[in-house]
Formats: C-alpha cells, sequence, structure tokens
C-alpha cells in the first residue's frame, strides 16, 4: 500500500504569507508583520500577523511592528525565518503521514536564503522532501490557466515589494521579468506627497489606506476627497488635511510607469505564432497591489488586450504551489 503524502504549500511574501495544506485548503493567509520591543534591535517576537498589528495599536509604546521583508532583507533574514517557523506552528499539526514542502520564495532572498529558509521548515515540519515552486509558473497554475497546451498565458502579479510578468506555454516558463515595484513604493510615494506638500507625517498604515480608498491606475470623472490626520511636521500637533483622488492619482501614476513598461516588455517576447492567441486570451491578474482601482482598465488600455482577474488573485500563488505537486 502507498502511504498518502500531505503538501505543505507556502507562499512567503512579503506583504502576507499563505498557508495551503492537501487535507485543509488554505490554512494560514497573514500579514508578514511581527510585534517586537521597540528597545530590541532584532528582538524576540512576541507575536505575528493580524495578532502583532493588534497588539501594537492596542499596547503602550514599548512595542512596535517590523515587517522583515519590507526594507533591508539581510539584516532581518533572522526575523524573517522566526516569523515563518511561528506561522507554520499555528497553521501545520504534528501528525504520522509522510509531508513534503512545496515553497515559493520572494525574489529578492539570496540563494543562500532561499536554501536555508526551505531546510527550516523542512526540518520543523519532519517532512521527508523540500521543493522550490517557480513563482510564475504557480502564479499561472493557481491562476487556473491551461499552462500545458500550446496557448500563450501571460500573467502579472503585483505584490507588495515587487511585480512579475511571465509568459506561459507547454508547460514552460517561456518568458519571466521582474522590476521592484508594487504596493509598498505606492505607499511610499503617497506618504512623501503628504508630506513634501502638506508638512504632514503618517504612517505607512494611513498610507496603505489612502492608496485603497481613494487611490486609483487612472482619473475617473469623480472627484474622491478623504480627510487625513498626521502630525504637523514643524509644530508636531495633531493636523489634518483633506486629500484628494487626483493628486494621489498623479504619484501613483508615475509610480505604474515601470510596470506597465514591464508588461510591454513580456508581450513583445511571445512569440510569433503565439500573438493572435494571445489578443484573443488576453492577460491575467493576479497579487493585491492588482486590486488597484480602474488598474484593469489602464492595462487593457495600454496593451490593447482583454485583461482579466484570476479567480482568486490573493491566493493563486500559494494554490498555484500545491497544483504543482
Ligand atoms: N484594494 C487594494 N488596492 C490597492 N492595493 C491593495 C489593495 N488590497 C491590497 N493591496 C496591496 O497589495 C499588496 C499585497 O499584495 P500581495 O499579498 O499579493 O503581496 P505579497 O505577495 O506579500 O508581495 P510580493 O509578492 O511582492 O512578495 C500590499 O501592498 C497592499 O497594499
Ligand atoms: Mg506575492
Amino acid at each position: 500500500m502507498t502511504k498518502r503524502v500531505n503538501y505543505i504549500a507556502i507562499d512567503l511574501g512579503s506583504a502576507n504569507t499563505r498557508i495551503y495544506l492537501s487535507d485543509q485548503g488554505l490554512a494560514l493567509d497573514e500579514p508578514s508583520v511581527v510585534a517586537v520591543q521597540k528597545k530590541d534591535k532584532y528582538g524576540q517576537i512576541l507575536a505575528v500577523g493580524r495578532e502583532a498589528i493588534g497588539l501594537v495599536s492596542g499596547a503602550s509604546s514599548a512595542l512596535k511592528t517590523v515587517w522583515p521583508m519590507k526594507h533591508s532583507v539581510k539584516a532581518n533574514f533572522p526575523l524573517i525565518l522566526e516569523m515563518l517557523e511561528l506561522f507554520v506552528d499555528q497553521s501545520v499539526f504534528s501528525c504520522d503521514i509522510q509531508r513534503c514542502v512545496l515553497m515559493a520564495m520572494p525574489l529578492f532572498l539570496t540563494k543562500a536564503q532561499k536554501k536555508i529558509t526551505l531546510e527550516t521548515v523542512v526540518t520543523q515540519t519532519g517532512a521527508l522532501l523540500g521543493y522550490f515552486i517557480d513563482p510564475n509558473m504557480a502564479a499561472a497554475l493557481g491562476a487556473g490557466l491551461p499552462v500545458t497546451t500550446p496557448t500563450a498565458n501571460l500573467i502579472v502579479d503585483l505584490g507588495a515589494r515587487t511585480t512579475k510578468v511571465s509568459v506561459i506555454s507547454r508547460n514552460k516558463v517561456v518568458y519571466a521579468k521582474s522590476c521592484p515595484e508594487g504596493g509598498f513604493k505606492i505607499d511610499e510615494a503617497i506618504s512623501l506627497l503628504v508630506r513634501e506638500k502638506y508638512h504632514l507625517l503618517i504612517n505607512d498604515r494611513q498610507a496603505e489606506d489612502i492608496k485603497r480608498r481613494i487611490g486609483a491606475a487612472s482619473p475617473s470623472l469623480q472627484v474622491d476627497y478623504l480627510e487625513v490626520q498626521g502630525q504637523d511636521l514643524f509644530s508636531g500637533q495633531p493636523e489634518t488635511v483633506n486629500l484628494d483622488s487626483e493628486e494621489v492619482f498623479t504619484i501613483i501614476d508615475e509610480r505604474l510607469k515601470s510596470i506597465i513598461a514591464l508588461v510591454h516588455s513580456a508581450i513583445e517576447r511571445v512569440p510569433p505564432q503565439l500573438t493572435a492567441d494571445l489578443a484573443a486570451r488576453g492577460l491575467v491578474l493576479i497579487g493585491g497591489g492588482a486590486l488597484l482601482r480602474r488598474l484593469d482598465f489602464l492595462l487593457s488600455v495600454e496593451t490593447s488586450l482583454p485583461v482579466r482577474f484570476a479567480d482568486e488573485p490573493l491566493t493563486a500563488v500559494v494554490k498555484g504551489c500545491f497544483l504543482s505537486k
């Protein structure tokens, strides 16, 4: 009798970590964030994910949140590993079934860091094997695209730290490229706009909130407004400004330029025999950053292709890791 194997699929994302188990489906979907003591540079983790955010917002100023994959990954690598171990602990429980780990890693980790990360999870879960999964193939599989057929599958994954574009056909990644643009950079640009134009300091969560509520990839006829409270740069006092969607659009538009160039570069690489197919099937969007309002519209105008979202754009990569088994 062959023994059943349980698969543990993990998408370690710079903003969100997702874990998918063969016997359970999506078992964990949490922000890649930890809570530590403010004074500890690489301090002991007190909580991870949403619990970390809740702990810091409700607690004394002695605690802070750290997003270990947002800035200097090198310095925060031990924190990334520890955070991941805690996520695995929360979702994978001990059992005597054989296990196999399937993992998509952030592109910015070094080869050695990827190896250590996979080995850590394999050891922690007592798995027999662990495999790196190509995030582009995972994205296409998770989006339900017909990767094995001789068609052109163009997929755009707009994440928090990187945007990945790939063309997949006959079970092969024909073309793949990425750029260091995504949701984090847009949030930073919004913070900068508020600081330079209104001399107001806001935090990362406020910047993200502005993006989600009045940010867009192309202008609309109706202007939306949002009241934002921050700290005046000069007086240090709380101050409120009224932001409008037009000024937010202007700075988002600037950040989207390299993403559009990346998509164009992929389209140019589609083999001539597949261009008619591409024109009919269009491109598929995944990743949280792709939820930016009217991004699908902007990309369809820029590329003259039909654009659609995968059914589950946020969990396509982790599901695709699992499906690659
Ligand atoms: N409605 C929305 N509008 C705009 N941006 C959004 C929206 N919802 C989520 N996002 C952004 O999506 C990003 C997170 O997406 P995702 O979970 O795909 O990233 P990730 O996989 O962790 O990142 P990466 O793949 O770059 O490592 C964040 O920057 C978040 O602000
Ligand atoms: Mg991702």
